[in-house]
């Protein structure tokens, strides 16, 4: 098999568009979640039980926040659905980064993309549907269908650079960006493409988002007035996850192709494992096989045993059951026969404790953070750890990142419906 080096980075999040900017924002401890109880319309907000979230901050882009403008033309603007948006902003950064951009018909045919988002456009599906039944056929717009379906984020990004390799989209819901990126190496292994762009996208800040997840008693509700405090994986008082938007895209390369055109190396992309739970439409089994399956599968394929994990970014969303779960599979995963001889020697943080919950785009932004754990020799903070969990025994970095030499990192996620996936990274050496 052809190996996959990592070339490039782009991500949009609550901490700001850029990924030195995300990053270094997440290593001064600092929070993108916020209160949405005062939006529009209010009745909708202000009945949620759940009125937090993690927001892209608006603004300009020498700021490090978003406008559309200074990414998109009007008529993208206006055409293209916000998901898709951040996509193609995160993928010209990505791109920028690893200084690719195609100039030859072969250059073009054997560049893919791979990109793909949890939920899509929930809300051109909603102000549709009322109009509809308001008004009927004349006001269903004739790019309803585009700004719907969820595979023209990758289709946009082939139009607007020209790719013509592989043009695919993972909808595993919170697995999406770690399948992307999974699926993606694995295209380029095979030698159906040279490089592809990879990720995921989300924007479904949307009260009927949030009301859909607080009937599945999902989200976050007992920090409304603190926000910054209600994301804290493997804390006692977590109480549900925060939902978030953002999009982070990673630049796969062939290692020789990587080379030839003297391009910098982040990482190698070394493992990939995915496994079902079989077994609920929401929740994990509760000994947390199936992410034991997937990490096990990911190590095994990149034949590196679980002593030589450095770092392991969890998926942890902060819900009480999930995080028990995925804790109990990595402890028994990592610790053992061919593991550590104790559970505190494992360095594993949830970076969701100060953006959120990307859904869609939550595999990617991890992905590249567990990217930059490697380069930097960095592991970034898990905030609002203020109480560990009572049986919990890992070094959950709380609060403050740590230095640490990170040779190899690990990155987990898992999605409603069962779905686990697990990205293994090691230093290019
Ligand atoms: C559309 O709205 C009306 C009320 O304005 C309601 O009676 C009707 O059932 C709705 N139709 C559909 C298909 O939802
Ligand atoms: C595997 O995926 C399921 C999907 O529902 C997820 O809920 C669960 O957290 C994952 N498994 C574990 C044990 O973490």
């Amino acid at each position: 098999m052809r190996r996959v080096v990592v070339t490039g980075l782009g991500a949009i999040t609550p901490l700001g568009v850029g990924v030195r900017r995300t990053w270094s924002r997440l290593l001064a401890s600092e929070c993108g979640i916020v209160n949405v109880a005062d939006r529009e319309p209010a009745v909708r907000w202000k009945e949620l039980p759940s009125q937090v979230a993690g927001i892209v901050p608006k603004g300009h882009r020498d700021e490090g926040k978003w406008q559309a403008s200074d990414w998109l033309t009007k008529g993208e603007e206006r055409r293209l659905a916000k998901f898709t948006q951040y996509a193609i902003a995160a993928t010209e950064m990505a791109l920028d980064d690893a200084e690719w951009k195609p100039q030859t018909q072969e250059q073009r045919e054997m560049t893919g993309v791979c990109l793909g988002s949890g939920i899509g456009n929930l809300e051109e599906y909603y102000d549709t549907s009322i109009a509809y039944n308001e008004t009927g056929y004349k006001k269903v717009s004739p790019l309803f269908v585009p700004q719907l379906l969820i595979n023209l984020g990758a289709g946009h990004i082939s139009m607007k650079y020209g790719l013509q390799g592989p043009n695919h989209a993972v909808t595993t819901a919170c697995t999406t960006g770690a399948h992307a990126i999974g699926d993606a190496s694995r295209f380029i292994a095979l030698g159906d493409a040279d490089v592809m762009v990879a990720g995921g996208s989300e924007s479904c800040i949307h009260p009927l988002a949030l009301a859909g997840f607080s009937r599945s008693r999902s989200l976050s509700t007992a920090y409304n007035d603190e926000p910054s405090l209600s994301s804290r994986p493997f804390d006692r008082d977590r109480n549900g996850f925060v939902i978030a938007e953002g999009a982070a895209v990673v630049v796969l390369e062939e290692l020789g192709h990587a080379k030839a055109r003297g391009a910098q190396i982040y990482a190698e992309v070394r493992g990939y494992g995915c496994s079902g739970d079989a077994y609920h439409i929401t929740a994990p089994r509760e000994d947390g096989h199936g992410a034991f399956l997937a990490m096990k599968r990911a190590l095994k394929n990149a034949g590196i045993p679980p002593k030589h994990v450095d770092y392991i970014n969890a998926h942890a969303t902060s819900t009480p059951i999930g995080d028990s779960a995925e804790n109990h599979a990595i402890e028994s995963l990592m610790v053992g026969d061919e593991g550590l001889s104790s559970a505190s020697q494992i360095a594993v943080s949830s970076t969701k404790g100060a953006i959120g919950h990307l859904l869609g785009a939550a595999g990617a932004i991890e992905a590249i953070f567990s990217i930059l754990a490697i380069k930097d020799n960095l592991v970034p903070p898990t905030l609002n750890l203020h109480n560990i969990e009572e049986g919990f025994k890992c070094n959950y970095i709380p609060l403050t990142s740590q230095q640490k030499e990170v040779t190899v990192s690990l990155s987990n996620s898992f999605g409603f419906g069962g779905t686990n996936a697990s990205l293994v990274f090691s230093k290019y050496k």
